[in-house]
């Protein structure tokens, strides 16, 4: 039987940065992954970060490549009936936001965590939690046909919304709320050199469109499309000819037909469950909450409630109280239920809904409104830039 402090399950970006914290403070931890190292350093995910995720990332020791890497964005743009509007993020805000991909991110977690020494098993399978309740905890898993048993004060649940951690909580014990969209979103990556030199989100008659970008010399563009799609049924060819059709006329010139180099479709959901603690274990990103990409929160969060368990977990040890692991839950919330609100409210505005003739004048109206209001064009701006993080002690 292993013994550990925190046993981290998940190397997402969410257990690797929590494993990191952790380290750094000389607290021990395991980290356990269902894949392989390399399934996890490929997966391709979204790339724009927070102000404050940055500074996470830098105290965690992690962001010397995201500086010499990153692209810093002051605005965004949005496109409505063909003519583009920018948004000043950082004349509204005094804050900017940074283009770096979660997969970049992930690679450097990776690096780190190699660097540090700290144990990490890849393609651990049939994680099992146990005594969730009890003075300690217990993590079972098999690794190579062997099956290991590994004691531990706490739990840290970071394997993503598809994960065993949630389902490990009694249902009686998690209130669920959930809304799914009824379409996804067909997303391409391409290496040309973005013709667009921030983002575009694109609400357009035949549905949304998203031109973003990784790199000076590699884009990554989004189409809304049905959930009975089939990334079979287009062909880069096609997917350019409708993306042209929806970013709006002047930039349609300029944009290149360039060969994918990765196709997939997402579906698109809001989800929260709560609380995000059950005994001694700990949710946090993806196992706990799910937000549509539209409004660029899916890393930012997992980053808010990593820093949040860390702080929870060290001023635990620090100070031999349960007050801070008390506060962890009630404390992401807040954040979660403002990040999940900004998110449905920029898939709301800029999504094209079939059946409501009422909700797409609402819609049209309201992005007249922000066109023209500063006000408006602020809580857009500072919910974009990301909301502040909540002071650690603060009572909840
Ligand atoms: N046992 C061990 N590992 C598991 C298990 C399991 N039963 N189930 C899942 N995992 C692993 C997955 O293979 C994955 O590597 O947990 C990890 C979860 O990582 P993510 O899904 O990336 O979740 P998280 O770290 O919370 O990051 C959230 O990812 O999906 C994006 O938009 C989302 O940006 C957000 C970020
Ligand atoms: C991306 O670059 O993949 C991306 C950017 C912004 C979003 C979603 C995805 O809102």
């Amino acid at each position: 039987m292993k013994r550990t402090q925190v046993a981290i399950v998940g190397a997402g970006p969410a257990g690797l940065l929590l494993g990191q914290l952790l380290h750094k403070e000389g607290i021990d931890t395991l980290i356990l992954e269902r894949r392989s190292a390399d399934h996890v350093a490929g997966r391709i995910r979204a790339g724009v970060l927070e102000q404050g995720t940055v500074d996470v990332l830098e105290r965690a020791g992690v962001a010397s490549r995201l500086h010499a890497e990153g692209l810093i964005h002051d605005g965004v743009e949005i496109g409505f009936r063909g003519r583009r509007h920018r948004i000043d993020l950082k004349a509204l805000t005094g804050k900017s936001v940074t283009v770096y991909g979660q997969t970049e991110v992930t690679r450097d977690l990776m690096n780190a965590r190699a660097a540090s020494g700290a144990p990490s098993v890849y393609e651990a399978e049939d994680v099992a939690l146990h005594e969730l309740g009890e003075s300690s905890a217990r993590v079972t898993y098999w690794h190579q046909g062997v099956a290991h048993e590994v004691a531990c004060d706490f739990i840290a649940g970071c394997d993503g919304f598809h994960g065993v951690s949630r389902r490990s909580i009694p249902t009686s014990a998690l209130k669920i709320f959930e809304r799914v969209y009824p379409f996804g979103w067909l997303g391409v990556l391409a290496d040309v050199p973005p013709p667009w030199k921030e983002l575009i989100y694109a609400n357009s008659e035949r549905g949304f469109a998203l031109a973003s970008m990784r790199s000076p010399t590699r884009v990554r563009c989004y189409l809304q499309c049905s959930l009975e799609d089939r990334v079979e049924n287009w062909t880069d060819e096609q997917f350019w000819d409708e993306f042209r059709r929806r970013i709006g006329e002047e930039l349609a010139a300029v944009v290149p037909t360039a060969p994918s180099i990765e196709k997939s479709i997402a579906p698109l959901r809001s989800f929260v469950a709560e609380p995000l603690r059950f005994g001694r274990l700990f949710l946090a990103g993806d196992a706990a909450h799910i937000v549509p990409p539209t409004g660029a929160k899916g890393l930012n969060l997992a980053v808010s409630d990593v820093l949040y368990l860390y702080e929870a977990l060290s001023g635990h040890y620090r100070e031999k109280t349960a007050s801070s692991l008390d506060a962890y839950s009630p404390r992401c919330l807040r954040r979660i239920w403002r990040a999940e609100r900004f998110s449905w409210w920029m898939t709301r505005q800029l999504h094209r809904f079939t059946d409501d003739a009422f909700g797409t004048h609402m819609q049209q109206t309201e992005l007249e409104y922000l066109f023209e209001s500063q006000a408006a064009q602020t809580s857009m701006a500072e919910n974009y830039v990301g909301l502040p993080f909540s002071g650690y002690g603060e009572k909840w």
